[in-house]
């Protein structure tokens, strides 16, 4: 933006360097553009991609919600991932630069990378994965998480990664329901000095698995594991095979051919595997990046999520690939083995570009600036947050004590569904500390009342989005009715978010928080459903029932209301137990804070658990209208 419109509240404007930097000046001539040819605006976008063979049409919305875009084309996205630039001076430029926890690393070229991803490839191959199969991969922050996703996408088979953190039932559950032929994990993984034992969780998950043939091993900690023989093969093994070289061809797919499903939790039941495809994702998620973290040659950037969300898919793996940028990863925690890892890393590497999520800023604040101020932070030049609302006091710190006051701060606003940032500034745009500023170009959002009214600037509602962008999710893997019911039928023709949010008069959106049945735990997003199955499939619980309540570093943490079965006694050792138990079923991350025995829960008259009265009376609120309360 270049003129200075007076703006409410409390503004942080570009300086003069990070507009003299930035590719795209003028914001708002963009958005004008885009505003008025959606279409063409994508369309111009899509076309510094190559394609095998270009669209008849941009975007078909005659069936919509089952839109389709690039209509006719043909693409892969490791074609413009990999393949493309092998043919110019990226061939040599690092794609990725990688530390594991316990300081070894590695530095990874286009070409480098092209001969992995071309070897695993092919061993998946000599497995009978083709086009359309499913794979999970279940692995901790390695590069053959990286290899492996890009082997599927390159043959044209629909990966499913699941989180690394997430326990047996969780990775049975998507096994299963996803018919994986194979899965792909490793030894272990290290974790703040500790094995995080990934083989032995899939050796669980997968005993009773009907669709599983193959499960492929990468080392990485050494230890002695259990290998099922005719099953179980080892990566390196495999790839001493002559099947495994150094050449494949890569898969020509429909723009519309499934890329990825991803699991995720919604507002009822098991988590549903979002959809995602070649085509528009690679557009979607290769655009945002582009405007807004700038990404340029000399840029290193750090997007320090794990590859197995969203975040990860899109802005570790795919969209810095696509734009043939340097990223860098990290296998451990961040305050190991001291709580100046991260500052340690960007210091050693030279990062320039960092996107992390507001808890660990949090978390890593409460350390004291001490940490960060031992190290050299000015390679930094922008930095980025996701996942859950940030509260402006942890925005001024991590401005302030990591940005040195000069690294404008990218708060993208984004869903698993959604594929790329959709609420976002980019680097010239006046910040607000705890906004995203206004919808990425070509969207537009709305905040309605129940009844699908707009509501006046300042109120809250629910956040709606107006257009179709070429990165949205397709479908929910074969439930196409839930994918219908779920985003597109509270208002018709609107995109439902699931989330409140306000918008001001200045026209920038403030997230509030869910508004349906999933928890954001440390940004990771959980569904009381899969915490309260957990919870009853402990013999002493006959009914539970689990909400969200704020925390400090997590901004959202677990508690769960437990009625025992007759005859169990309600004793503190029991509330353990059950914590273990969750965390046992679905990871440490669903771990609740607290669990408390009570005798009944409050119902509807249907019989629905109404967590929302709950948490009014945990929070000491109104507790509202309580009139379909049972008794
Ligand atoms: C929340 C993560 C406020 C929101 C990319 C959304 C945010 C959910 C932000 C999606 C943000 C994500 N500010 N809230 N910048 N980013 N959220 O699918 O509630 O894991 O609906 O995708 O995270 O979570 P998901």
């Amino acid at each position: 933006m270049t003129a200075k419109k007076q703006l409410q509240g409390e503004v942080f404007y570009p300086s003069a360097e990070v507009v003299e930097k930035a590719r795209l000046k003028d914001w708002e001539a963009t958005a004008q553009w885009a505003a008025e040819d959606l279409e063409g605006f994508w369309a111009s976008e899509a076309e510094e991609l190559e394609w095998y063979k270009k669209w008849d049409q941009v975007l078909d919305d005659s069936k919509a919600p089952f839109y389709k875009w690039f209509v006719g084309a043909q693409t892969n996205i490791v074609h413009n991932a990999i393949d493309r630039h092998l043919k110019t001076w990226r061939r040599n430029k690092l794609a990725l630069i990688w530390e594991g926890e316990p300081g070894d690393s590695r530095a990874i070229s286009y070409h480098g990378l092209n001969r992995e991803v071309n070897q695993f490839a092919n061993i998946l191959k000599a497995m009978g994965v083709g086009k359309g199969d499913r794979v999970t991969i279940y692995m901790g922050r390695i590069p053959e998480i990286m290899f492996a996703m890009l082997a599927c996408a390159k043959l044209g088979a629909i990966h499913s990664v699941v989180y690394g953190g997430f326990s047996v039932d969780a990775l049975q559950g998507r096994i299963d329901d996803s018919e994986s032929k194979v899965v792909i994990t490793a030894d272990g993984g290290w974790m703040r000095g500790k094995i995080v034992e990934l083989k032995q969780i899939v050796d669980e998950a997968v005993k009773h698995s009907p669709s599983v043939q193959t499960v492929i091993v990468v080392k990485r900690t050494g230890q002695e594991v259990y290998m099922e023989t005719g099953r179980d093969y080892w990566y390196h093994d495999l790839a001493q095979l002559p099947i495994a070289n150094g050449d494949c061809e890569t898969e020509k797919l429909d723009a519309e051919d499934p890329l990825f499903i991803l699991y995720t939790s919604g507002t009822t039941g098991t988590p549903k595997a979002i959809l995602h495809t070649h085509g528009g994702y690679m557009v979607g998620t290769s655009t945002t990046l582009k405007y807004v973290f700038d990404l340029q040659d000399d840029d290193r950037w750090w997007c320090a999520a794990d590859p197995g969300w969203i975040t990860g898919h899109s802005y570790i793996v795919y969209a810095p690939l696509v734009l043939g940028a340097t990223s860098f990863m990290y296998e451990g925690a961040p305050n190991y083995p001291y709580p100046d890892r991260w500052w340690k890393l960007i210091a050693k590497y030279g990062l320039s570009v960092f996107y992390t999520a507001p808890t660990a800023i949090r978390g890593l604040m409460r350390f004291g600036e001490s940490w960060p101020n031992r190290h050299d932070l000015s390679s930094l030049r922008l930095l980025g947050s996701v996942g859950e609302p940030i509260n402006p006091e942890a925005w001024k710190w991590y401005h302030r004590v990591i940005g040195g006051e000069r690294c404008p701060i990218m708060d993208t606003w984004w869903q698993t569904e959604t594929g790329n940032f959709m609420i976002t500034p980019t680097p010239v745009v006046p910040l607000k500390p705890g906004s995203g500023t206004r919808p990425f170009f070509g969207q537009e959002a709305e905040i309605l009342d129940d009844d699908g009214n707009l509501v006046a600037d300042g109120e809250e509602g629910y956040m709606v989005l107006k257009h179709p962008w070429p990165a949205m999710l397709r479908t929910i893997y074969k439930n196409p009715d839930r994918y219908v019911e779920q985003y597109w039928s509270k208002y018709p023709g609107y995109y439902t978010t699931g989330d409140s949010a306000k918008r001001d008069s200045d026209g920038y959106f403030w997230i509030i928080g869910r508004v349906d049945d999933v928890i954001k735990v440390s940004g990771y997003r959980l569904g009381t459903a899969e915490i309260e199955s957990a919870l009853v499939s402990h013999p002493a619980v006959a009914e539970a029932a689990a909400i969200g309540l704020p925390h400090d570093v997590k901004g959202q943490a677990i508690h769960a209301y437990c009625i025992l079965r007759a005859g169990v006694g309600a004793a503190p050792a029991l509330a353990d137990e059950l914590i273990q138990h969750v965390s046992d079923h679905i990871g440490k991350i669903a771990r609740p804070e607290e669990i408390t025995f009570v005798d009944k829960l409050p119902k509807t008259r249907s019989g629905k658990i109404m967590r929302r009265l709950l948490k009014a009376r945990a929070l000491g609120l109104d507790e509202g209208d309580t009139s379909t309360l049972e008794d």
